[in-house]
């Protein structure tokens, strides 16, 4: 594994993608900050020093590409549990939060962009993460920010964390077994079957509410007011918090 680092970068995504010619499978690159680091549906993510910033950049694909990214948050949820102890989930699709069951109290502490470019064999998968480790967070945010600082009360060398966290997917990639993944991914969720929850499409701007069917794996898929089930690949899903006594 190539290990790349810039103090600074506007994006460790952009700059393998840009670079991914020149570079092998299995490249990381790891900025001390980003100026114009990118979040999911094309949404700026604020990523000063102090926190993780890394890209790999993978061209070679022996497991299910959709799968990936799983594999990269997987490895985030087992590095900060060993560091951190308990309380961090598997946000659908590959968020970690941290959450001790009052889910006004619950925050993001790491996101994840997979970013494909090119076509099947020959195309190239760029994979970031972002972990807020002794950074400060944005406020403000449709779903909270928090950093491991705030939620373990110390501070953490971030190489550290970075280098556990590259030991772990490389062998979250080279143990991929599907039954095993999603066994893993439905024990960490943060979402489970019965649950009300909403969701929001960035793209189309629409926001749907429903109960979850099933513990999201892949896809999610919930039960609308109307009766009608709608299956989703993506969007911002969050807890709705049901009214005692409410008949729903
Ligand atoms: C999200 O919206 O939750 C995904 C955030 C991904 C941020 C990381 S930071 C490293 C890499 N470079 C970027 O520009 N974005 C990703």
């Amino acid at each position: 594994m190539l290990k790349l680092f810039l103090p600074t970068v506007d994006s460790t995504n952009r700059y393998l993608l840009e670079h991914a010619a020149f570079l092998p499978h299995f490249c990381v690159l790891r900025a001390g900050c980003q100026s114009a680091g990118r979040g999911r549906f094309a949404r700026n993510w604020v990523s000063p020093v102090g926190g993780l910033w890394f890209s790999l950049l993978l061209k070679h694909f022996p497991l299910p590409r959709n799968v990936i990214p799983s594999l990269l948050a997987l490895a985030g949820l087992d590095v900060l549990e060993k560091l951190c102890g308990k309380g961090f989930w598997l946000k659908w699709p590959n968020d970690i939060v941290f959450s001790t069951g009052t889910p006004s109290a619950d925050g993001k502490v790491a996101g994840i962009l997979g970013q494909f470019c090119g076509q099947g064999e020959k195309g190239v998968l760029v994979v970031g993460m972002g972990m807020n480790i002794n950074n400060a967070v944005p406020g403000k945010l449709d779903f909270p920010a928090v950093s491991l600082r705030d939620v373990c009360h110390q501070h953490r060398e971030v190489v550290p964390v970075y280098f556990a966290l590259l030991e772990a997917f490389q062998e979250n990639w080279n143990r991929f077994e599907p039954g095993a993944w999603k066994r893993r991914v439905r024990q960490k969720s943060y979402f489970h079957g019965g649950e009300r929850v909403s969701l929001h499409c960035a793209l189309s701007e629409k926001r749907w509410e429903g109960t979850l069917v099933d513990t999201p794996v892949e896809a999610l898929e919930l039960v609308l007011d109307s009766g009608e089930s709608k299956s989703f690949q993506a969007g911002d899903v969050r807890k709705v918090r049901v009214e005692r006594g409410s008949s729903r």
